[in-house]
């Protein structure tokens, strides 16, 4: 495993993270294939993907469920539990209350990192951030980040924290999909935010054709299959981390592929062309 540093903290995160959308249903609970589920989680840990982010919202709470049935086993303090308050949720009272929801859920005592997972213009963000900011006082989540956070909303958040920083932004990163290149990812490296990656096989859609022939015409190269390159040139920049989602051993092991090694800079640039 590859680590970065955390935003400004002196925490290292791998690079690949486990994502869990849909994983324990998507709106409603979906009970289906726990035990898959659990199983390849318990994998990935093993494998040295330690950081796996979950979401209140994702089944309905049972995803986190899932998460803390898989980590049970494992030291807490060799784990980075991610989880993330939804967006109707972000009143004071209202995300005090998400966390201890979801920390019972996870049925651990604190989250490494508590996100907001879309910003909420109908509620005022310096409300939100001040619960934040006192979950991590009371050492209910050691870090803070948000979701979804445009410039001017991280800017706006980061006004309101005098204790504590915002140490990343969980953004939708892949090689089809570029929307944070101009602004948001600039503006976090200048900042020492980190950026979390979702999405970044773009759904799967990268291991198919237009462009699996395209991704694999630089990565024969270097021996590396379509969904490696992909990933491998998402986590090109230094201040990126990516969270991709399977519940397939071999897509795993084929997502492990993706690091320990370097594309040249040519090849960077022509695939940011040609995909
Ligand atoms: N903050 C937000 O608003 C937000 C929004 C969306 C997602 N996210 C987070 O980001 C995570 C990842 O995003 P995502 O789950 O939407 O999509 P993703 O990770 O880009 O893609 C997941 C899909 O790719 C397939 N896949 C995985 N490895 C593969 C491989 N080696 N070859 C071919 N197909 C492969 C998976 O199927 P198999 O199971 O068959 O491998 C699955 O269908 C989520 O799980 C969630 O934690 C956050």
């Amino acid at each position: 495993m590859e680590y970065r540093r955390l935003g400004k903290t002196d925490v290292y995160l791998p690079v690949i993270g486990f994502g869990t959308w849909e994983i324990g249903g998507r709106f409603t609970p979906d009970y289906s294939a726990d035990e898959q589920a659990i199983k390849i989680i318990k994998l990935a840990v093993e494998k040295g993907i330690t950081f796996i982010d979950t979401a209140e919202m994702y089944g309905a709470g049972h995803s986190e469920e899932i998460v803390g049935e898989a980590i049970k086993e494992f030291d807490r303090e060799k784990t980075f539990i991610a989880t993330k308050v939804w967006s109707s949720n972000l009143r004071y009272n209202d995300v005090l209350r998400a966390l201890d929801g979801s920390l019972k859920r996870l049925k651990i005592e604190y989250v490494d990192l508590y996100q907001i997972h879309w910003p909420n213009p109908g509620i005022p963000l310096r409300e939100t951030m001040k619960a934040m900011e006192k979950l991590v006082m009371e050492g209910k989540t050691r870090f803070i980040g948000v979701s979804n956070f445009c410039v001017r909303d991280m800017e706006e958040a980061m006004s309101y924290l005098s204790h504590t920083d915002i140490v990343s932004n969980q953004v939708l990163y892949n090689i089809i999909d570029r929307g944070i290149e101009d602004e948001i990812l600039p503006f976090c490296k200048e900042n020492d935010i980190t950026v979390i990656a979702y999405r970044p096989l773009a759904k799967g859609l990268i291991a198919h054709e237009p462009y699996k022939s395209k991704l694999e015409s630089i990565g024969k190269k270097y021996g590396k299959t379509a969904v490696q390159v992909a990933l491998n040139w998402v986590l090109r920049h230094e201040n990126v981390v990516a969270i991709p989602r399977t519940l397939n051993p071999q897509h795993l092991e084929e997502i492990l592929g993706s690091i320990g090694w370097k594309m040249n800079r040519e090849d960077y640039e022509e695939l940011s062309r040609i995909v």
